[in-house]
């Protein structure tokens, strides 16, 4: 028997990274909107928080605010999501307005019947049965989710972290590079490591790359 939808429903596969994110048409603070129209040809970065009205989603929610600009600047689109309905999020999104100034511009699904976040593991019975941890999905524009975080409820997400690994991936994919511990937009990059015994003759004798050895070489990117 199908479980009823508004249960946390684990017999969804938990998504993982290199899978098609699945596609999906829900209700939001924005409308009704499908995944695929909305981020067509664009990064998106689809984020879950426990509940409208509580104080560290208050916290996380005004941080994407706050910082959607960067987002817009790296063709990022933000989504994000409770299972709270729309008139709470219209409610939270208007108080929080009134009380700092900040204001919510990115849509907001109202995830009632739990259909968004079962598919994308949001709901995780041992951390909480009705409301969603706080996962952050890093999909690309050919829909494939390239990173994945998931935060217990007690835990707030770092702005800076989900913006340092945006551009990670938007600069691997523009570079063929691979980024080191601790990377930032700007600092050297990983060069792919060599394959073949040939390739590693090659490394060996490329002094335009700085190198620890042959495996780990690092380099500047003209345009970061
Ligand atoms: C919060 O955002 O503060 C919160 C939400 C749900 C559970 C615990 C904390």
């Amino acid at each position: 028997m199908e479980a009823p939808q508004s249960q946390p429903n684990t017999a969804y596969a938990m998504p993982r990274i290199g899978d098609t994110a699945p596609d999906f048409e829900a209700v939001t603070t924005f409308g009704t909107l499908k995944l695929s129209d909305y981020a067509k040809d664009s990064w998106l970065v689809l984020f879950s928080h426990p509940a409208d009205f509580t104080p560290v989603c208050t916290t996380e929610m005004s941080g994407f605010a706050e910082r959607k600009p960067e987002f817009d600047a790296r063709n990022t689109k933000l989504m994000g999501l409770s299972i709270d309905s729309v008139h709470a999020h219209l409610a939270w999104v208007n108080n929080v307005r009134e009380k700092t100034g900040v204001y919510f511009d990115f849509p907001i699904i109202a995830d009632l019947d739990m259909n968004v976040s079962n598919r994308y593991g949001m709901v995780q019975p041992n951390e909480a049965t009705t409301a969603a941890v706080r996962a952050v999905f890093f999909i690309d524009p050919a829909q494939k989710i390239r990173l994945i975080m998931y935060y217990p409820l007690n835990v707030g997400r770092n702005m800076d972290e989900i913006l340092r690994v945006l551009d990670a991936l938007q600069t691997s994919d523009k570079h063929g590079v691979a980024m080191p511990l601790n990377w930032k937009k700007g600092e050297k990059v990983i060069v792919p490591p060599p394959k073949t015994a040939d390739e590693m003759n090659a490394r060996i004798a490329d002094d335009s790359v700085e190198k620890v050895d042959f495996y780990l070489a690092r380099k500047e990117l003209q345009e970061a």
